[in-house]
């Protein structure tokens, strides 16, 4: 049988002819566990050694030049200097929003990024962004209150997310914001610059007593468009400042500041993500937007560098690693923080997540954007939801109204999707958009294809419900927003205590996606002097030992 090769390797010559190492000899570690634990020793410099034709690794001693007086002393072949999860990307980002790593929780709709999850993840140095979208303008004063009381020194943000067709929901959670002071938004769904957001921006510029420009409200803005990047990379335009002004929202001062600073500070970059996403890989768009930040930077000369960060398909420390690489200022996850216990959800879903795959997500009909045939990307494991709300996109382009339907498909709907009749279907929503926007009615009544949308959106608005208060008997309509980053996570954490859905926390998985982008960059930093390590040191294991505090 044969067995695995345990040994180091070394190719290089340079660093063997340059330098030598100096410690207690009584440091090394030979064997694979040893040579684990000084790896990990991320805080401490990370030296290999050649003694007696063995590599060894040490924590432990100093690298000195191979002087002819240092003659006898061991090889140096390859060394790491200190690298903990703390310096990975840009620390202006750590800086700026009061942070300790370059990490954060990406808003999730309807309180799935809740307030203990913003909470837990605040606690431990790590911003999260509460997931405003879809809430009450009561439930958000109460999260708003709460979170600050928790987290009175910060780090947290709040989603501040466009409607196209609830202008008044994203009013609302930009005045709340200002109303309360939050700091921090992350905007999300722009597809274009509001008034709203520019206000939130604008409001909070002061000039500070050396004259210089204080930007009190922090915004990230989440796009996956060059377009709608650009408009948040420059400064605010004109248009909307002279309105903002006649309404006397904003001071004339601050009217004028807002032409030299940026829309958002933070640009985060959306590849193939959870939810909403245009499915664009990290690789291809990240680095397209690096390039327009640097050309609007540049034509501008802001005083502060806009920073890039990369969201969507990030589950792995590889893949953390991958986007700090490219140049990423920070990193951003969704999909693995829903799987965690502090997400609002369910625990039907919280028990489905682990077990879903690379290959298990779709994209399906978006409840907001069905009209325009706008898509969501969910699982399609253990739930229906992604077959059945194609169904109604089918219906919806093959016929101009409900009554068109054939009669035997619309006994199929009402028994197996809607579980109702559509008329007792059609008198709840319109009690539904009564209250919130008649105006949803009236069109309907004069257009029989604006009514069959209607219809149709009750099952894509409520599905989502369903998934997060774990709607008993509807388990095979859930709608859980998830992106390939989950199958990618579940894969790297099989056989470790994340695995168990019960263990999962958002600390934990922050802790182990930054602290394992760490590890790997210390032995790609290794690899690049030629040493060459088995292949079961490539991957970084979660273990609970390995936690701080
Ligand atoms: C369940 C779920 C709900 C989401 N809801 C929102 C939202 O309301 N607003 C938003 O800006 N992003 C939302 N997102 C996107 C996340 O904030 C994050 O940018 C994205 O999930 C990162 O990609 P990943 O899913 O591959 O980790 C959601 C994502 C998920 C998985």
């Amino acid at each position: 049988m044969k067995t695995e090769d345990n040994r180091l390797h070394y190719f290089g010559k340079l660093s063997e002819q340059l330098f030598v190492w100096e410690g207690p000899e009584s440091s090394l570690a030979f064997d694979s566990e040893g040579m684990s634990r000084v790896l990990l020793n991320l805080d401490q410099p990370c030296f290999a050694v050649r003694k007696e034709g063995h590599i060894g690794l040490t924590n432990e001693g100093k690298l000195q030049a191979a002087t002819p007086s240092a003659a006898g002393a061991l090889s140096l072949l390859a060394y790491s200097q200190p690298l903990t999860p703390e310096m990975l990307g840009d620390d202006a980002f750590c800086r700026f929003h009061g942070s300790s790593y370059a990490y954060y929780a990406g808003s999730m709709a309807h309180g799935i990024s809740s307030e203990s999850l913003v909470t837990a993840l605040g606690r431990k140095g790590y911003l999260a962004s509460f997931g405003a979208g879809g809430i009450t303008q009561v439930a958000l004063e109460g999260a708003v209150q709460r979170i600050q009381k928790d987290l009175p020194h910060g780090p947290y943000a709040f989603n501040l997310i466009h409607n196209p067709f609830a202008e008044n929901l994203e009013r609302m959670a930009a005045e709340t914001y200002l109303k309360f002071g939050v700091q921090t938004v992350e905007a999300s769904a722009f597809m274009d610059l509001t008034p709203y957001v520019v206000y939130y921006r604008v409001a909070g510029l002061s000039l500070n007593p050396e004259n210089g420009i204080e930007i009190g409200n922090r915004v990230i803005a989440k796009v996956s468009r060059r377009e709608v990047a650009t408009k948040f990379m420059e400064p605010a335009p004109d248009k909307i400042l002279t309105l903002l002004r006649e309404q006397n929202l904003i001071t004339e001062a601050q009217a004028r500041m807002a032409k030299k600073v940026p829309v958002a500070d933070d640009i985060t970059v959306e590849a193939d993500s959870g939810g909403h996403t245009d499915n664009r890989p990290l690789v291809s768009l990240l680095p397209s937007m690096l390039a327009l930040r640097n050309e609007i930077q540049e034509k501008q000369g802001y005083q502060q560098q806009i920073r890039v960060g990369a969201a969507g398909g990030i589950g792995t420390p590889e893949s953390v690693l991958a986007a700090f690489m490219m140049g990423a200022a920070y990193v951003v996850t969704g999909s693995v923080n829903q799987s965690c216990l502090e997400a609002g959800t369910s625990d039907h879903v919280r028990k489905l997540l682990p077990q879903v795959g690379m290959a298990d997500v779709c994209m399906a009909p978006a409840f907001d954007m069905f009209e325009m045939g706008g898509k969501l990307q969910v699982v399609k494991r253990g739930t229906l939801f992604p077959m059945r709300a194609k169904k109604l996109n089918d219906l919806y382009l093959a016929y101009t109204s409900i009554d068109e339907i054939p009669a035997a498909e619309r006994d199929k709907l009402e028994k197996q999707v809607f579980q109702r009749s559509l008329d007792s279907v059609w008198d709840e929503t319109m009690a539904y958009f009564r209250e919130r926007d008649p105006e949803q009615i009236n069109k309907a009544l004069v257009n029989p294809r604006k009514k069959m949308a209607l219809i149709f959106r009750w099952y894509l608005g409520l599905t989502s419900h369903w998934a997060n208060s774990g709607e008993t008997g509807r388990e095979m309509d859930y709608q859980v927003w998830c992106g390939p980053s989950m199958g990618a996570f579940n894969d790297w954490v099989r056989g470790s205590y994340l695995e168990i859905p019960e263990k999962r926390r958002v600390t934990d998985v922050a802790h182990h996606l930054m602290t394992g982008a760490a590890y790997l960059y210390r032995l790609q930093q290794l690899k690049l002097q030629q040493l060459r390590f088995p292949n079961h040191f490539s991957r970084y294991r979660p273990t609970s030992r390995s936690l701080p505090g």
